[in-house]
């Protein structure tokens, strides 16, 4: 498997295989790869020849200095796990944070016509610019035809499509479904972080999202809210920073439901110092 480490080889590479007239897809990601990214991974082998899985823990997009520390990053088993799915049709970009901000890691500054002030980007400052700054940066280097992102991270993923849309990015942006544990806790790179009484407790995130999903069929999203609050303040080992429903198009809460609109339930908890975040289709 070829892991590339600086913009130029995977750009050489990329552009090689393009002169091929090969397919390219691209599935960003901050490493310590588990079965949700290579849900991802395998999608994109499907849909295209080869596939570039970027791995970098992208400092601008932290608003938590000891987030940014603590963060897993474990390389070689990313690269011994992406083996598993194909040796020769994907390729790694694992840069080094001089090799992406020369010196100077800071942000570009967008605007993704309100999608970033809602929800994740109430809760953490300046996330949504670290995200587009670095993803945008992708795009230009690798320049696949496609890419993949999950909706464990929907507003990132709406925001995605609004970056390629404002920026006329030629690139297919391609959403894919939440992997989940067997007990419904969807995966994430930050689950190995869980202490073992936090690990168990967690699973209770989703049910209550299935629940809160239930409820909203016969009431308002205020009563379904308040219900969910209610719940998580009788827990005591996990906390509730937001639930919110909100339309699916424009990330924004729920005043009064409509059946012509779209709505998902967005939730993000405190397990111990961990920050989980989850979410569901409810209509
Ligand atoms: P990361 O958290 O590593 O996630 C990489 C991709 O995998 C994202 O598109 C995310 O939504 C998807 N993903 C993670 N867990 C998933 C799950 N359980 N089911 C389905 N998809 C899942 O998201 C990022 O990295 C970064 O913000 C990034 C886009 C790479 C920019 O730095």
């Amino acid at each position: 498997m070829k892991v590339f480490s600086q913009k130029m080889q995977i750009s050489i590479e990329v552009d090689e295989l393009k002169a091929k007239h090969l397919t390219v897809g691209l599935v960003p990601t901050m490493g310590a790869l588990h079965q949700g990214h290579l849900a991802l991974v395998k999608k994109a082998l499907k849909e295209n020849d080869k596939v570039v899985v970027s791995i970098f823990v992208n400092p601008t997009q932290f608003d938590n200095k000891d987030d940014l520390i603590k963060y897993p990053r474990t390389l070689d088993d990313d690269v011994e796990l992406l083996k598993t799915v194909s040796k020769d049709n994907v390729l790694v970009y694992a840069p080094t944070v001089d090799d992406i901000y020369n010196g100077n890691t800071v942000s570009q500054k967008f605007d993704f016509d309100g999608l970033e002030f809602e929800m994740e980007g109430k809760f953490r400052n300046g996330h949504f610019d670290g995200v587009g700054t670095i993803v945008k940066r992708f795009f230009e280097i690798v320049k696949p035809h496609r890419a993949y992102f999950g909706e464990k991270d929907f507003q990132q993923l709406t925001i995605i499509k609004k970056l390629v849309e404002k920026h006329s990015i030629p690139v297919k942006v391609i959403g894919c479904p939440i992997h989940r544990e067997a007990n419904g806790l969807a995966m994430s790179s930050r689950n190995t972080r869980l202490k073992p009484e936090y690990k168990k407790a967690a699973p209770f995130i989703y049910k209550t999202l299935t629940t809160a999903k239930e409820k909203f069929g016969t009431k308002s999203a205020n009563k379904v809210s308040e219900w969910v609050e209610k719940e998580f303040a009788k827990h005591n080992l996990l906390k509730l920073e937001y639930f919110i429903i909100a339309d699916t198009k424009t990330l924004k809460p729920v005043t009064r439901k409509s059946n012509k609109k779209t709505y998902r339930a967005f939730i993000a908890v405190y397990a111990d110092d961990i920050r989980l975040i989850d979410n569901i289709a409810l209509n």
